[in-house]
């Protein structure tokens, strides 16, 4: 596969595995969005996930990867990602996220949306809509020619004008044959310059935005990352081309952009 910059640059044909991937992986997140309740055990995603794994015949990309034990993520409330799903009952004004990941043909699809359960606050509300609107504002800049770093200074600027923050120990990336592959895409201004978008360059775009500080912690299981004040936090993650155009969002489902929430 060509490179520029240490990069993948993916021809047609492994664009279209990526984005049959991803479509993949949209579909099982709307299956979960259309399950997600009060009462619902988050253990139910995970059997929810793993019965779409094999009807679509693909594989989990997170299971086993560096042990990860479970086919998705599952954070509620102050965990920011990599929750394990359990016996935990989602409670009417929780936020839960879910990241799920596939394996096609060899390629990766990589998605993530956070619901809310039954009613809950303005607050939560309106994290969960800046968040995914910071993708958005992320996206617009995947152009070729831009800067990488170009996505996480529009994702902060315009997260912290609404006044939450963004975590900075974990970051976006590229994705391909493998879930993680250059470059890092952080969703934050980096002190450093990054590489210049490509066409054929695919990334995941993912900011984790939380409503107080986004100082991290991780919980004795390894994995669970929780806001350091008990904040909730709120991510949404789509895998996206640079074309020679406008930016491709990878992670469509059948239903479409799986965006529920337009700010003005
Ligand atoms: N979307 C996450 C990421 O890109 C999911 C990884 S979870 C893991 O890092 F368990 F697989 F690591
Ligand atoms: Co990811």
């Amino acid at each position: 596969m060509k490179k520029f910059q240490g990069v993948y640059i993916k021809n047609e044909r492994e664009i279209a595995c990526l984005a049959e991937a991803n479509r993949i992986v949209a579909n099982i997140l709307d299956a979960i969005g259309d399950m997600i309740a009060p009462g619902l055990e988050t253990m139910r995603i995970e059997e929810l996930a793993l019965d779409c794994c094999a009807k679509y015949k693909v594989k989990p990309a997170f299971q086993g990867y560096f042990g990860y034990p479970y086919a998705v993520c599952c954070s509620v409330n102050e965990q920011v990602v990599h929750g394990f799903p359990s016996a935990r009952k989602l409670r009417e004004g929780d936020i839960v996220s879910v990241d799920m990941g596939v394996v096609y043909e060899g390629f990766v699809g990589d998605a993530a949306r956070t619901w809310p359960v039954g009613r809950v606050s303005e607050d939560a509300m309106k994290l969960m809509r800046v968040t995914e609107e910071s993708l958005y504002v992320g996206i617009d800049k995947a152009r070729a020619g831009n800067n990488v770093y170009d996505i996480g200074a529009a994702v902060q600027w315009f997260v912290e004008a609404a006044g939450f923050n963004v975590v900075r120990r974990f970051v976006g990336h590229g994705v391909g044959a493998k879930m993680h592959e250059k470059p890092e895409v952080p969703n934050f201004r980096p002190a450093f310059r990054g590489i210049t978008l490509q066409p054929g360059m695919v990334i995941a775009i993912e900011p984790m935005v939380t409503a107080g500080t986004y100082e991290v912690d991780i919980l004795d299981d390894k994995w669970t990352a929780v806001t350091r004040d008990g904040g909730l936090a709120a991510h949404f993650e789509h895998s996206v081309a640079v074309t020679h155009g406008e930016p491709r969002i990878l992670s469509i489902s059948d239903r479409g952009l799986g965006r529920r929430i337009i700010s003005a």
